[in-house]
């Protein structure tokens, strides 16, 4: 059975005669109350092996349990970085093909494939990607979260056991594991050797690490399989989603740099429009008057895009009703979308449009005339609802065409450009692997016959970011609260896995609407400067002075755009949690642009000199304040000299090592800096 000979630092070109060394080397030795023949774990390791931690795959059939003894059946090499190995159990009549391909930046991914070749039945319970990771790898990595509040990170050591993170929500979930990492002792952003993986998915999902007795630590992860979901007859196949891998020899930005390369090499996108989007400026209260006036502000301040959010349909005057009706309220749009579509492309700007395509109320003609498309568990009991809503059985050919023909009508009738494709609750009843995968379809089928349309993908914020989603959509909504306190945290763990480019971050209120919280203009605006970036926020509430200071930021943000959504994430780790820095650095290291963020009192009354990592060491660079229209507030008796000079100019090395002192920023707010080579 094939194995894992090495995951992790890069061993150079090695011939095959030292690999079969290697692969000697570490045969192991047997130990007292064991099998008899050395444990060697395979690819996917299993029971009949002598392995007792977390399967590979599992399954029965009518008459109870298998355990599965594999045989490598075939092995084919395309080029130097894919492989599929074909595993064999001619008693039990199961096949496995496993697909690994690992891409020119470092990232693994698997894809597991499983055949029925037996007489009777087999009903998958388990199928996991599974990675070793050596013993130095003592502390684990990975994210929870709650509305609002996504991907916050959570650490442990890494005992005997397993650490395991289930997902049941029927779409990724607000408190997804995201990316599970394994690390060496008090690995950061910068240091460390760290192993990650994540579960390329929307829909139900574990991720596991396993650490053995016998010296065996196991990251696996896969699709979530209910009882009985995937049952397989003779010659039915069932195929993983993708889980992808990488390792770093330097902290987490080294992951960082790997996920994002493989995520904009597969999915390149356009230059990112400045978005402003209607659900925090106006609500439902949708009135054309008021969302022409707002198109006015926003293209005069450079807006590029407008997208009109939930409350167009018929009868969609709150959250209680009208889901899988999607055609336009007659009463609030007489004249249809398009006197508001025509003003807004007067105006320079094109237009998107919100969708929630999964979901149906009870209160629609779509209900009204097929309740039998409402998703119901196996009972046929309708789930409880959730925010007044249901799921719509898109797994029913019917509902699928249903909806299909309906965006499909609207695609038609209006120049669309974009769709924020919403996703409102947990199934709680339902497969989640049918369902997940007919979202998918869904998608796909749009995609294809609208080759131009962008999606943003949004689940009450961000339950739906993985990389399952991100193959069919262009964008993320990564969480619903626009205070830019809560962003930095969400956007800094996000990045892990996502470039800053797929991350919608929006100028918010004054107070957010999430928190209650008012936060300084600066602190907004350097906070959603780096992604994505748009405005949710009832323009005619801005003063004059507010509104120079968006056309200056979001000049800046047409200047930078190129770079920011190029350039490598990097994250200083911080002396004190208070104080952050995190920065773009061009591919070629001759410009980035950094943020320091205050996010609370700091501890220290002066705070160290910040360090700027990333930056070429041998190259000189100027650094500079980024006029954003908004600056931040200090209290302090005289500013660090450098800031009045002007012309602080430090080598790479310098400025990653040393650092610079930083004006005494007041809690809450942030200063860009701009490095350019000199
Ligand atoms: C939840 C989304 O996350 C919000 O941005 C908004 O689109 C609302 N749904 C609309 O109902």
């Amino acid at each position: 059975m094939p194995f894992f000979l090495h995951w992790g630092r890069d061993l150079g070109p090695l011939p095959d005669a030292a690999l079969a060394q290697l692969a000697d080397a570490i045969v192991p030795a047997v130990s007292p109350s064991s099998i008899d023949a050395p444990l060697r774990l395979s690819l996917l390791p299993v029971e009949s092996e002598g392995w007792s931690g977390l399967p590979g795959i599992a399954g029965a059939n009518d008459a109870g349990p298998l355990s599965p003894a594999f045989v490598l059946a075939g092995l084919d090499r395309s080029g130097e970085r894919d492989i599929r190995v074909r595993l064999v159990d001619e008693i039990l009549g199961l096949e496995v093909l496993v697909e690994l391909g690992i891409d020119a930046g470092g990232v693994l991914e698997s894809r597991i494939g499983v055949t029925n070749r037996a007489p009777a039945a087999f009903t998958l319970s388990r199928l996991a990607a599974t990675l070793p990771v050596p013993a130095r790898a003592r502390e684990l990595l990975d994210f929870t979260g709650r509305w609002s509040h996504e991907r916050r990170p959570q650490r442990r050591s890494l005992e005997h056991g397993s650490w395991s993170r289930q997902t049941r929500h029927g779409r990724t979930g607000h408190d997804s594991p995201f990316v599970l990492v394994a690390g060496t002792d008090g690995f950061g952003f910068q240091r460390g050797e760290v192993w990650a993986l994540h579960v390329a998915f929307s829909g139900d999902q574990h991720l596991s690490a396993d650490s053995h007795a016998t010296g065996h630590t196991l990251l696996s992860g896969g699709e979530l399989l209910a009882a009985g979901e995937v049952r397989l007859e003779t010659g039915q196949s069932h195929q993983s989603p993708p889980v992808v891998a990488a390792f770093s020899a330097d902290g987490l930005d080294g992951i960082s740099s790997r996920f994002h390369a493989h995520v904009r090499e597969r999915h390149p996108l356009a230059a990112r429009k400045v978005i402003v989007n209607t659900w925090e400026a106006v609500y439902f209260d949708q009135d054309i008057d008021r969302l022409a006036a707002l198109a006015e502000t926003a293209a005069s301040v450079g807006v590029e895009r407008f997208v009109l959010d939930d409350g167009w349909m018929t009868g969609r005057i709150d959250d209680r009703r009208a889901l899988g009706d999607w055609t336009v309220d007659p009463i609030r749009w007489p004249e249809g979308l398009h006197p508001l579509i025509d003003r807004v492309a007067a105006l320079g700007m094109d237009f998107g449009l919100w969708v929630e395509p999964e979901m149906v109320s009870t209160d629609s003609d779509l209900a009204r005339a097929h309740p039998e498309w409402l998703l119901r568990g196996r009972s046929d009991r309708l789930p409880q609802p959730w925010r007044q809503q249901f799921a719509l059985d898109l797994g029913n050919p019917d509902a699928f065409e249903n909806i299909l023909g309906q965006l499909t009508a609207l695609l038609d009738e209006y120049p669309i450009a974009y769709l924020k494709w919403d996703q409102n609750r947990d199934l709680l009843g339902g497969s989640s692997l049918r369902q997940t995968r007919a979202t998918y379809r869904l998608m796909d089928a749009l995609r294809e016959r609208y080759p131009g349309l962008e999606i943003e993908s949004c689940s009450s914020g961000g339950a739906r970011v993985d990389l399952g989603v991100i193959e069919r959509t262009d964008r993320m909504w990564v969480s619903d609260t626009n205070d830019p306190l809560e962003r930095q945290s969400i956007q800094r763990w996000t990045g892990l896995l996502l470039p800053p480019e797929y991350l919608g971050s929006h100028l918010g209120a004054p107070t957010a609407h999430t928190t209650g919280r008012t936060s300084d203009m600066g602190l907004r605006l350097a906070t959603a400067f780096f992604l994505s970036a748009g405005i949710e926020w009832d323009l005619s509430q801005a003063d004059a002075a507010d509104l120079r200071a968006i056309s200056t930021w979001i000049a800046r943000y047409k200047e930078f755009r190129a770079l920011l959504h190029s350039g490598r994430t990097v994250r200083a780790d911080a002396a004190d949690p208070a104080l952050l820095a995190h920065g773009i650095v061009a591919p070629d290291a001759s410009e980035a642009v950094f943020a320091v963020v205050c996010l609370a009192a700091p501890r220290d009354a002066v705070p160290a000199p910040v360090l700027f990592p990333g930056l070429s060491p041998e190259v000189t660079y100027r650094i500079e304040v980024l006029d954003l229209g908004a600056g931040p507030r200090v209290m302090q008796d005289l500013a660090p000299p450098w800031l009045g000079s002007g012309n602080l100019t430090l080598p790479g090395r310098v400025l990653g090592e040393v650092g610079i002192a930083m004006p005494l920023l007041l809690p809450a707010q942030a200063l860009v800096l701009r490095f350019s080579t000199v």
